[in-house]
């Protein structure tokens, strides 16, 4: 939201009980658009992504008609859709927002209607060590502190490496997850140094301790806006003790 992003639209499987009263919370604002999509009780979904170890009636919860479905349901509304997951930030590393990074991509890449974004692993185990944003209130709320990771992997490039999209919903007639398989207009990949995708989890290089990894604070410039919102949705949605009265 602080990237301007308007919209998120979520397509709701399952979901435990925190993460119900932050969904609920945001939903009554009209930022958060829920399309229940319980699956299970229709199919067996696969719980991999990898049809041929997972099996099941349809890929992975039906995530492919999910990603097309979004794309038309945005078609008449916005300019753009980024397709991702909900633990990846596509972030803008030259632009303080998303719509001035596609402006200035859009001018340069006038016929273009699918961007593509580099994925980059922050892993979860490695932690900033002057614990600057470790922040105590935060401690009994479940998940991890991303602004804790600051320190990226270097991808692998001699292996199939991943993007997710950006794309302008009424150029596209078909997506898959990470790329586009029928659109009207080219495609574009935007160089890391653009835009990448910080995402904050396991780590896929195997044990690198910080000094083989590349510090990257990016998500700090953020962080004056960042926190306080975090606790005010936190708050909202009854997931943050809130300070005990004197
Ligand atoms: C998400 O789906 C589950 C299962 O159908 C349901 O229990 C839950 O209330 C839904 N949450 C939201 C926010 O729609």
């Amino acid at each position: 939201r602080l990237l301007g992003v308007d919209r998120v639209v979520i397509y709701n499987t399952s979901c435990g009980p925190e993460l119900d009263l932050l969904f609920q919370s945001y939903s009554r604002t009209g930022f958060l658009e829920i399309v229940p999509w319980p699956i299970d009780l229709f199919l067996s979904p696969s719980w991999g992504w990898l049809y041929s170890l997972s099996g099941g009636d349809v890929h992975y919860f039906g995530q492919l008609a999910t990603l097309n479905e979004c794309v038309y349901r945005s078609m008449d509304r916005s300019r753009y859709v980024l397709l991702n997951d909900i633990d990846e930030i596509i972030m803008p590393y030259q632009h303080n927002n998303l719509m001035s990074l596609m402006n200035t991509l859009q001018q340069q890449h006038p016929k273009t209607g699918v961007f593509l974004i580099e994925n980059h692993v922050f892993p979860k185990t490695v932690f900033e060590p002057s614990k600057r944003f470790h922040l105590p209130k935060w401690d009994e709320v479940p998940g991890f502190n991303i602004l804790e990771h600051i320190y990226r992997e270097d991808p692998d490039r001699t292996k199939y490496h991943p993007h997710k999209l950006i794309v302008q919903p009424r150029l596209v007639e078909q997506v898959s997850v990470h790329d586009v398989l029928k659109a009207f207009g080219t495609t574009y990949k935007v160089p890391p140094d653009v835009c990448r995708i910080i995402h904050v989890r396991g780590s896929l290089r195997g044990k690198l301790d910080a000094k083989e990894l590349n510090e990257d604070t990016r998500l700090w410039d953020f962080h004056e806006k960042l926190i306080p919102n975090v606790d005010k949705a936190l708050e909202r949605a009854g997931l943050l003790r809130s300070e005990p009265a004197l």
